[in-house]
């Protein structure tokens, strides 16, 4: 298994949100991703959304990507949990992902509930609406929300099984995500972790490997 998180899409030019170049360095994250956040101000919302589809559009997968997809070629009982929410993932080739935290190129209806790709870079009315009048929002997880219940199932019962559990790109201080690194621990996994600095977990995993994803995944992964 891998878990990774945005560590693993900043050699894309995708911000990560914490550490150096962190989004959260300059961006309140109670400001943005939270229920109330849009609640209160969904035009700033959105236009922090579109931005970030913006850059995502224009990235490309890298290096630490493909080596997971390849993974996956070889490995038929691997599985992919994800954080993010970049889509890169499936653009490198991966087809088995969990995505514990949802997809920007999704929207939900706050009315209606409908749920829909939506791959817009702009929209010509701010906030956009559904057809039935309810306010769009990004079909992501925000702070304070719950993950969607079947895929956190899903990973749970993959992390239990797991013989060897790669966690690479995260700073693994947001749960529930991060309470599958212990948790592969008390299963048994062996873990890998892959991260330019230190986390939390670093000291009590197997392997703590101090680098680049897109150019660590690649030699562990060749
Ligand atoms: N290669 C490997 N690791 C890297 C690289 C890189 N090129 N660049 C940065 N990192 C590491 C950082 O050291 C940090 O530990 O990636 C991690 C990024 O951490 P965060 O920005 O906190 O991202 P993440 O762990 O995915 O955040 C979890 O928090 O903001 C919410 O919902 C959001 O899914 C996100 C969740």
């Amino acid at each position: 298994m891998a878990l990774t998180g945005a560590g693993i899409s900043a050699e894309s030019g995708i911000p990560t949100f914490r550490g150096a170049g962190g989004m959260w360095k300059r961006l309140r994250p109670e400001d943005l991703a939270t229920p109330e956040a849009f609640t209160r101000d969904p035009k700033l919302v959105w236009e922090w959304y579109l931005w970030r589809r913006g850059l995502i559009a224009r990235a490309e997968p890298n290096p630490g990507h493909y080596a997971l997809a390849r993974l996956e070629q070889r490995a038929p009982r691997f599985h992919l949990v994800t954080q993010n929410v970049d889509g890169l993932h499936e653009r490198a080739g991966s087809r088995k992902i969990l995505k514990l935290h949802g997809d920007i190129w999704e929207v939900r209806c706050t009315g209606c509930g409908l749920e829909r790709r939506d791959e817009r870079l702009a929209f010509d009315e701010m906030p956009p609406r559904c057809a039935c009048g309810g306010l769009l929002r990004p079909a992501v997880v925000w702070f304070g929300e719950m993950l969607p219940a079947d895929v956190w199932q899903r990973a749970e019962r993959a992390v239990a099984e797991t013989e060897l559990l790669l966690v690479v790109g995260t700073s693994a201080v947001v749960y529930p995500a991060a309470g599958l690194v212990p948790l592969a621990r008390r299963s048994g996994a062996r873990i890998i972790e892959v991260n330019l600095d230190e986390t939390p977990y670093s000291a009590s995993v197997d392997c703590s490997l101090r680098g680049k994803a897109g150019e660590l995944l690649p030699k562990l992964i060749p």
